[in-house]
């Protein structure tokens, strides 16, 4: 499907200032402790090592890569690991790393994979919250912006795999309103 650049919804240097924001939040909420990053690959890694290298505590990172079944983004709710944690997070601290959060349902799935693994804590810092479109009750703790309920691309969101490394956030125009088939990764 034909698809084009739109109006930059997020700036690169609105995106910077944000990052800096959420890691000093992050930096004096966990004071005194060491915390643990989950980055949601693969959309969540362009932010996850900006956001990690503004926290000031010792941080560790690990990586957890999921997609829901089918080849459309409008998740199903079914997810499924495709790699999971390399270590174990029992006792930890854990700050979940996640690009966007839209219907909610990849995060409550990933939350409830998470505690079941007996962490100390678990909370969740999202770059993006399209908050209109949510389907699963989920607490998000650390928001970079709210958006409108638009395809976006770029800072690490893709469409059919492009656009991650643009470091602005921009809207998408396809030519068809069908703006969730041909991008599957998540
Ligand atoms: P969920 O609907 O909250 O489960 O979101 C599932 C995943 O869909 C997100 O983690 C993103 O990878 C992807 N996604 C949702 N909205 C967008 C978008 O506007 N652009 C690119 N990817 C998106
Ligand atoms: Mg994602």
């Amino acid at each position: 499907m034909e698809a084009a650049l739109g109006a930059t919804l997020i700036d690169a240097e609105a995106i910077q200032r944000r990052v800096r924001e959420l890691g000093a939040a992050i930096s004096r909420d966990y004071r005194g402790r060491e915390l643990l990053l989950v980055g949601v690959l693969k959309g969540a890694a362009v932010f996850l090592v900006d956001l990690a290298r503004a926290i000031e505590l010792p941080v560790t990172l690990d990586f957890l890569a999921v997609s829901s079944y089918g080849a459309s983004t409008k998740t199903s709710g079914i997810v499924r690991i495709l790699k999971d944690l390399d270590a174990s997070i029992e006792g930890r601290d854990v700050l979940v790393v996640e690009d966007i959060v839209d219907s909610g349902l990849t995060l409550r799935y990933i939350l409830d994979y998470l505690h079941a693994r007996g962490p100390a804590s678990v909370r969740v810092c999202t770059l993006l919250d399209k908050q209109a479109t949510r389907r699963a009750e989920v607490v998000i703790d650390y928001t970079g912006f709210v958006i409108p309920n638009c395809f976006v691309v770029g800072y690490g969101l893709d469409y059919a795999e492009l656009y991650r490394n643009l470091p602005f956030v921009a809207e998408l125009r396809l030519a068809s309103n069908e703006a969730s088939e041909g991008a599957g990764a998540l």
